[in-house]
């Protein structure tokens, strides 16, 4: 299975996604998947100017000679496309959406009723047959994905692919922490999304209990989201008074 993963954070290998992606990988690479990690942050990727050009001009391509010039055919020849975003107000980065627009070359403008009898694009390629979506926000609950959940579904079906896993962590600062009372629960967690990668490619999905694991809280503390604040809001305090604005 060849999986391959375009990341949408501008902190590319520093970020707190790409330790999930990471986590993710290492596993998926133990149950035999070639994984290829794309960090669009920093290449030049036009917006789409909705000119249509690429289907009734020039069909399959877009007028942009840009970066997509070499990723769409990422795209066609892989079989698991996987998006990974930091939570930006409750949706995908802004360069991860700009991407996702960049990808309708890869359709055919006629429609056609999906297996819902629902409307869409006819598929050009074959490929991909599945999508991956992995994500981290700054606020501690899982609830804040509640948006990534169906617009990831929605792509899916936009798409024409399955949703085969999302990986969502709520507090994803916690992930680079150097807090020693802390590294403990995120080598668990890095350890359960390396299982879950496992888990993934060879059973093509996730169990329901890998599922409910992975949207636990990464401290098992009754008050997390408290205590998470607290530490938190300390941090905040500490940057701002040694910029001094504080
Ligand atoms: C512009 C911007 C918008 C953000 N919006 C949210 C948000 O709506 N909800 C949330 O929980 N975190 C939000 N965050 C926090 C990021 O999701 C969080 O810092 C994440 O760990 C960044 O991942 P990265 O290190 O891979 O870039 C936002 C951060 C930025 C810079």
């Amino acid at each position: 299975m060849r999986i391959t993963i375009f990341n949408g954070s501008p902190h590319k290998e520093q970020g707190n996604t790409h330790i999930m992606v990471e986590a993710f990988t290492a596993g998926a690479e133990e149950a035999g998947a070639e994984v290829e990690t794309i960090f669009l942050a920093g290449r030049k990727i036009n917006p789409c100017i909705g000119c249509l050009a690429c289907w009734f001009k020039t069909p399959g391509q877009c007028i942009h000679r840009d970066a997509m010039d070499e990723l769409l055919p990422k795209i066609t020849t892989t079989d698991v496309v996987g998006l990974a975003t930091p939570l930006y107000v409750d949706n995908v980065s802004g360069i991860m959406k700009n991407f996702m627009d960049r990808l309708i070359p890869l359709v055919d403008p006629h429609m056609e009723p999906d297996e819902h009898g629902e409307t869409r694009h006819i598929r050009v390629h074959d490929k991909p047959q599945y999508l991956l979506a992995i994500s981290n926000c700054g606020f501690p609950e899982q609830s804040h994905f509640e948006v990534l959940r169906v617009l990831f579904r929605r792509v899916a079906r936009n798409m024409s692919c399955r949703l085969l896993a999302e990986f969502y962590r709520g507090g994803g600062p916690l992930l680079s922490t150097s807090n020693p009372n802390l590294l403990p629960f995120v080598e668990q967690y890095k350890m359960l999304l390396h299982g879950a990668g496992s888990e993934m490619v060879r059973n093509l999905g996730l169990s329901k209990e890998t599922i409910a694991r992975l949207e636990q809280p990464l401290m098992p503390n009754t008050d997390y989201a408290e205590v998470y604040r607290q530490r938190i809001n300390q941090r905040f305090d500490e940057r701002l008074a040694e910029a001094g604005h504080l």
